[in-house]
């Protein structure tokens, strides 16, 4: 069976992810930097899922020799779900869990990634970034991230999704527009699973991009600018010291 790393997944969207992958069978590494969340996180799975197989990976995203260690701790891996992240007035922290962290794991991982897919994280404020949206770019570095790997690294399958608009309870009338973070797992889910999917491909909600069953969206405005995508890979390459190649 195949194993998955989902990062940031004790809590939120990322731990609907592991439960909604833990269902098939495969082994599912939980990265995160709590081991007590992750401790309450992998029983409330069990809870649904009994013969769930999981695993904890130490891991701290906005540390890069936490990110090197924990890569250097799996010998096998068939995805990894860049999903962990934060909003928050530090920019720099934010950048660093957000896009940087990410950046470098997948970095370490590539040579346990042949075959396998990578699918980072986005948003549709990293659709088209205003000027002092500091969250929505690091989330378009981290989904520019993703298209230019498709285009530089064929051993793997690079796939962006962005789960929408997704809180943790819902009620109407708000359901209307946006989801709970169960539906919120979807994109990141059918983007390692989908094999009709293809390298350099985004997957969202349907409903406006905000909520719904995921499809393929179009890549089209700042997210295809191949100039700015090279610059967001060479600067993250100096900042991290690693090329995921
Ligand atoms: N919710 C939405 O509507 C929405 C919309 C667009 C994009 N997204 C993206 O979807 C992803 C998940 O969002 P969410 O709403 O599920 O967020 P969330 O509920 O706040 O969960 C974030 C997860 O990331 C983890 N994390 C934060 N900093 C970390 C670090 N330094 N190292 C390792 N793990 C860390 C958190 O762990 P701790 O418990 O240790 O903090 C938590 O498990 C994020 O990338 C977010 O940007 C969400």
């Amino acid at each position: 069976m195949p194993t998955y790393l989902v990062t940031g997944s004790n809590a939120g969207i990322g731990y609907h992810v592991a439960l909604q992958l833990a269902r098939t069978g495969a082994t599912v590494v939980m990265g995160s930097r709590s081991a007590e969340k992750v401790d309450a996180a992998m029983a409330s799975i069990r809870s649904v899922v009994p013969d769930a197989r999981l695993r904890h990976l130490q891991l701290d995203l906005a540390d890069l020799d936490s990110v090197k260690a924990a890569a250097h701790e799996l010998d096998s891996l068939d995805a990894v779900v860049c999903n962990g992240g934060v909003m928050i007035d530090d920019t720099e922290l934010m950048y660093a869990t957000n896009h940087l962290g990410h950046f470098a794991l997948v970095g370490w991982l590539m040579p346990l990634l042949a075959g396998g897919r990578v699918v980072t994280t986005g948003s549709l404020r990293g659709k088209k970034v205003k000027d002092g949206d500091d969250y929505a770019r690091s989330k378009q570095d981290q989904m520019l991230f993703g298209f230019e790997l498709a285009r530089r690294q064929s051993a793997v399958t690079s796939i962006v999704n962005h789960p929408g608009g997704a809180l943790d309870t819902i009620r109407f009338p708000v359901s209307l527009l946006l989801q709970d973070k169960e539906a919120g797992a979807w994109p990141a889910v059918q983007a390692v699973l989908d094999p009709s999917l293809r390298s350099g491909q985004m997957v969202g909600p349907r409903v406006f991009g905000l909520r719904g069953e995921p499809r393929v969206e179009p890549v089209r405005g700042q997210l295809a600018d191949v100039t700015l995508a090279a610059q967001v890979w060479d600067r993250s390459v100096e900042l991290t010291g690693v090329e995921p190649a």
